[in-house]
């Protein structure tokens, strides 16, 4: 299939091309910056946005535009005799909070309309997109005497007082978290999660309006080579594995024993390879939660990781972020069922790697 990866030279867009690429695709690359995701920049910071022009670092081999999502006029150049688009553009993380909000809009959510306005007038009938786990919020819990809850926020002094666990909304009783799939109620808690929220809700319009099929793949904590250094808008993992690579011990939050499903970037890759060729219904959105199945707890994934770098040992510090949710895993049934996807790549064997990885 002739695929546009958007993104291309970002962490995961890189190894999507890659992927696509081994499987016999025929891929072109959009980004903002040239080359497969080397230069160390957070996905999104690269001055000089909305030039385009084909990149003289592009990847050997791959049609490699440098322009931005939200240009009509540089879409309608890249989606030249393209059948299907993986959509990896974004601007990811949490930032640096409100005054990022202008930024998350526009590059996620203007530039995913203008995407799709111009695959419609393309004739391009295929999206995958780059969605996240971020849109449940908390995950599921069971409380004993009310089944089935999600619990809102943490109040700050029961974090205050190291009291981590959510409490059951009807009855303060502490719940256990089972695993979260597809139909959860979204429930995005900053801005980030609102944008990747609002990018479903437009594929889900586009999809009903043209036809198209549209797949948003819900990444779990996504980690393994190339992953950006330690920035506002970094995962624990790169934040844990930059701060390994300076002599410096991981900082665990909380008690770390938050948990979390941690997928290697070449098991996204695959999956959406995967998404690209799977028979999912048209005329509609389909969501998978991409995970490896496999939950652990931060203070395991310090562990694993400080262990596998030769130290220094983690530390757990009782510190709290109040825009964090406890505990999110996924039930990773229906990406089995819908896309034939099982992540490969253990979390002993993943982390092992990514501990002496390079860096994006
Ligand atoms: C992360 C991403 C989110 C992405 C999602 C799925 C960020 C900030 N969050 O959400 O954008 O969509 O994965 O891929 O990029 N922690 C520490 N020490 C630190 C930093 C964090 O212990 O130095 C803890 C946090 O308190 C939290 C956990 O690690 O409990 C995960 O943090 P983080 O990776 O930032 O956020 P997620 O909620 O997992």
């Amino acid at each position: 299939m002739r695929t546009l990866v958007t993104g291309a030279a970002g962490f995961v867009g890189s190894h999507v091309v890659e992927a696509l690429e081994a499987a016999g695709h025929e891929v072109s690359g959009l980004d903002r910056r040239p080359g497969a995701g080397h230069s160390g920049e957070a996905p999104g910071e690269r001055p000089g946005a909305g030039h385009s022009g084909e990149a003289p670092g592009g990847r050997p081999g791959t049609g490699h535009v440098v322009g931005d999502v939200r240009d009509a006029e540089t879409l309608a150049r890249s989606l030249r005799g393209v059948d299907a688009v993986v959509h990896q553009a974004a601007k990811v993380g949490i930032g640096l909070g409100i005054a990022d909000m202008p930024e998350y809009a526009s590059v996620n959510v203007y530039g995913t309309a203008v995407l799709l306005a111009a695959m419609a007038e393309h004739g391009v009938g295929r999206l995958v997109l780059a969605s996240s786990m971020v849109v449940y919020g908390e995950g599921v819990y069971d409380c004993p005497r009310h089944g089935r809850v999600r619990p809102g926020p943490r109040a700050q002094p029961d974090l205050a007082r190291g009291a981590f666990e959510p409490r059951c909304p009807y009855c303060g009783a502490e719940p256990s978290p089972v695993a979260t799939d597809e139909d959860a109620p979204p429930e995005p808690r900053n801005a980030y999660a609102t944008t990747k929220l609002a990018q479903e809700h437009l594929a889900a319009n586009w999809a009903r309006e043209t036809g198209g099929t549209a797949i948003a793949l819900r990444y779990h904590n996504v980690y393994g080579p190339r992953m950006p250094r330690d920035t506002p808008y970094s995962g624990v993992a790169a934040i844990f594995r930059s701060a390994l690579e300076s002599g410096r011990a991981p900082r665990v939050f909380e008690d770390g024993r938050q948990r979390r499903d941690f997928v290697h970037v070449r098991d996204v890759a695959r999956a959406n390879v995967l998404a690209l060729g799977s028979g999912v219904p048209p005329a509609a959105l389909t969501t998978c939660n991409v995970a490896s199945g496999e939950p652990h707890t931060i203070g395991e994934m310090a562990a694993a990781l400080a262990a596998a770098h030769g130290g220094p040992e983690p530390v757990t510090t009782s510190e709290y972020r109040l825009g964090d949710v406890r505990h999110i895993v996924a039930a990773a049934g229906r990406a089995a069922r819908d896309l034939g996807f099982r992540a490969e790549i253990g979390f002993a064997e993943g982390m092992r790697e990514f501990a002496v990885a390079p860096l994006g």
